[in-house]
């Protein structure tokens, strides 16, 4: 096909044209997709290697939760929290059943749930633990991503995440990823909680040190703050368990939750912790108007449903042991590093060679999807249905690339 009678040059200026350029997209335009596999405007097929940043972690349109969608859709889609539906208990029962812990707040993104995480942890300090008034402070991490609002990016460490946002809110101490010490250190009686990413998925899929997790558990038990734990990205079959605290039996105060939760179709975040932390909200404290409507709790229950089969988490091991095999076998052939859990991997591409950004649009023209983060990183995460077949097709086209 000759280029002026493609469909993808003028849909993306279009786009370009018509909205804030608050993201810098590869340039496909997508208009189809199933399973691991997307279609654009132009007809071309791609392998998701990205997933929606793990959204989509039981791929695209997964017949068990658009079926969940069509026969809610027919039903009913929303109430607002003013009434009780009868999709709310089952939802909540069973997500608090996956995560061991007796209550769920739904909410709606990511960023909400860590706002609800933030204001929870703060009011628990205050009517449990004792904080003085105004006083309460959390402890996170350099590297941090934990979403977009003015607090978030608040203690965020990145210029582009924070700069210009100000006047920024206070009461977060920020201290190493990793760093055990630092964070007991960091800890004193006005110390609610320590919020963390078991892995650093923004920062390029971080693993923490071994013992880190465990360790942090057992200070905040000590000290009695609470750890919240933002599985955002990191949680729901992502790392081959269902969280990513659980590869070193580590069990937080609260979990954060989001992305793949909305099985791809509509955005739905959770916050799942015990009575004695959650049971602080009373009426008109906190909420959301589209937080746990019918469609969203709809979907949800299936996708906890798909969890509680343990066949993603076993597929994220299984085919996750064969990504990272076959992209160490890249390192020294293009790869200064590989990092990650389950099908879920930072590479660091040696940056002489390109930078992500370039290694990630060559892999487009190959017909592979993967997004570049914090230059010459790129970060993959497929969606968990993928086949062998796909990831061996997936390193192929990253050998390719960085053989040039
Ligand atoms: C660990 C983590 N927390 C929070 C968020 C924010 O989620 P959302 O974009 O749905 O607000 C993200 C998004 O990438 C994330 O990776």
């Amino acid at each position: 096909m000759i280029d002026d009678m493609l469909r993808t040059p003028e849909a993306i200026r279009d786009a370009e044209r018509w909205t804030a350029h608050n993201y810098h997209p590869l340039p496909v335009v997508i208009s189809s997709a199933e399973g691991s596999w997307l279609t654009d405007v132009d007809g071309r097929r791609y392998l998701d290697c990205l997933a929606g940043y793990s959204a989509l972690n039981f791929g695209h349109r997964h017949p068990t939760l658009i079926a969940a969608t069509h026969a809610q859709l027919d039903r009913l889609t929303l109430t607002s929290r003013a009434f009780v539906h009868d999709q709310f208990a089952d939802f909540c029962r069973e997500l608090a059943e996956l995560c061991g812990k007796d209550l769920v707040l739904p909410m709606n993104t990511g960023a909400e749930a860590v706002e609800t995480g933030i204001k929870v942890a703060r009011k628990w300090g205050y009517q449990v633990k004792g904080v003085a008034p105004g006083m309460a402070n959390i402890v996170v991490a350099e590297g941090n991503f934990h979403g977009r609002t003015t607090t978030i990016v608040s203690f965020s460490t990145d210029s582009d995440a924070r700069a210009d946002f100000g006047p920024y809110t206070p009461g977060f101490t920020v201290v190493p990823y990793g760093d055990l010490a630092a964070l007991s250190a960091a800890i004193d009686e006005n110390t609610v909680a320590v919020l963390l990413e078991p892995i650093q998925g923004e920062q390029g899929v971080v693993v923490p040190p071994e013992g880190y997790l465990p360790g942090v558990r057992r200070v905040c038990t000590e000290q009695n703050v609470l750890f919240i734990a933002d599985e955002i990205q990191s949680g729901l079959g992502r790392t081959g368990q269902t969280f990513a605290c659980d590869h070193e039996g580590v069990t937080p105060d609260m979990y954060l939750l989001g992305k793949a939760l909305g099985g791809g179709i509509v955005p739905v975040s959770a916050v799942a912790a015990d009575t004695d932390v959650l049971g602080v909200l009373r009426p008109g404290q906190h909420g959301s108007t589209f937080g746990g409507n019918p469609l969203a709790c709809a979907v949800a229950t299936e996708v906890v449903r798909l969890l509680a089969t343990g066949e993603f988490q076993r597929r994220s091991t299984e085919l996750g042991a064969r990504l990272h095999a076959g992209l160490r076998s890249l390192v020294g052939r293009g790869l200064l590093a590989v990092r990650g859990r389950g099908l879920w991997a930072g590479l660091d591409i040696d940056p002489a060679l390109m930078s992500g950004r370039e290694a990630c649009e060559r892999l487009a023209e190959r017909g592979v999807l993967a997004k570049d983060t914090h230059g010459s990183t790129i970060r993959l995460a497929p969606p968990l249905v993928i086949t062998e077949e796909e990831i061996d097709h997936a390193v192929a086209q990253l050998a390719a690339v960085l053989a040039g």
